[in-house]
């Protein structure tokens, strides 16, 4: 099965920043997942396309200093009635959010961005993630069904836990081999081509791992879908903060992306890397 066309991949009402209620807010190995009512969320988003969080409370260094910018989050699930985020805290603004208790006001402007698109005619899906990256596959793999591949790669078993949200189970490979194989997603990928090349890969993780995907995909002729990160500051297209160099200019990752095709990119121009 595959993702059904759309004719606007992105989203075309203007931002509106809603408070909703977190519902639940829990640890998932090294990550957190939160959880709010969708109801309160609406539109509904397409996966690959993403949100401006902040919490509505203590969002800054104090009474008085300025609050943080908003942070980017991809929705990881927006099913039953529920929205979640799978949050890494690598920062103050993702700590400040994985601290959210239930009933804890979360500002959301989205869903932004242009996301996924469908696959290639007559090829299948594939999708592959990488650590945090794994987030804007979930939701994904939610709206295909679960007969596409699902390769992902973490740094360790704990990280790993995040594949338990899969329909499958997906591969999965770890650095140090505490769970699934000891290799990198890039090894799986490779083989996964070499035994079926009619495949679109959809693909998030860090710089590194997007590069080797590219380089690989670009390699096999394989159509790909890379979800991109730059440093967002508004989200919507107004600060130009986002901009990604591409063999045909320069883009806003935020109106444009975060899903850009492959064929965009070369390695000079991969963001991050
Ligand atoms: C479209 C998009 C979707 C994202 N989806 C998710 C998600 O689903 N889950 C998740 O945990 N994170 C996601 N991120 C990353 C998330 O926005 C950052 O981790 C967050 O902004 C960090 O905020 P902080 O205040 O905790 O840390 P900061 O202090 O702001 O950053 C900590 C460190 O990370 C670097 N950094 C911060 N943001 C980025 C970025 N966007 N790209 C590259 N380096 C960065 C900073 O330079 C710094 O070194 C996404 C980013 C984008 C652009
Ligand atoms: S984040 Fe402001 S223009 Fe893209």
């Amino acid at each position: 099965m595959s993702a059904a066309p759309r004719a606007e991949p992105r989203s075309l009402a203007p931002p509106e920043r809603r408070t909703v209620a977190v519902a639940d807010n829990v640890r998932l190995g090294a990550y957190r997942l939160i959880t709010v009512s969708e109801a309160e969320a609406v539109p509904v988003p397409q996966p690959g396309q993403f949100y401006m969080l902040s919490s509505a409370a203590e969002w800054g260094g104090g009474t008085d200093e300025r609050p943080y910018l908003p942070r980017a989050f991809s929705h990881a699930r927006a099913r039953d009635g529920r929205l979640s985020f799978l949050l890494d805290e690598i920062g103050p603004g993702t700590e400040r959010l994985g601290r959210l208790v239930a009933g804890e006001g979360l500002n959301l402007v989205g869903p932004l961005g242009a996301g996924w698109r469908p696959p290639r005619d007559g090829t299948r899906p594939l999708l592959v993630g990488g650590g945090i990256g794994t987030a804007p596959l979930l939701c994904l793999q939610d709206e295909l069904g679960p007969e596409p591949a699902v390769l992902l790669g973490f740094r360790s078993a704990r990280h790993a836990q995040a594949a338990s949200l899969f329909a499958g189970p997906p591969d999965v490979a770890t650095d140090d081999g505490s769970a699934g194989r000891q290799s990198l997603v890039t090894d799986l990928l490779r083989e996964q081509l070499d035994r079926d090349p009619a495949a679109t890969v959809f693909a998030c993780g860090p710089p590194a791992m997007l590069e080797a995907v590219r380089v690989l995909c670009a390699g096999s002729a394989t159509p790909a879908q890379l979800a991109l990160e730059s440093g967002m500051a508004c989200g919507f297209g107004a600060c130009f903060g986002c901009v990604v160099a591409t063999k045909s200019g320069y883009l806003r990752l935020c109106m444009e992306g975060p899903v850009l095709d492959a064929e965009q990119l070369d390695s000079a121009l991969m963001p991050g890397h």
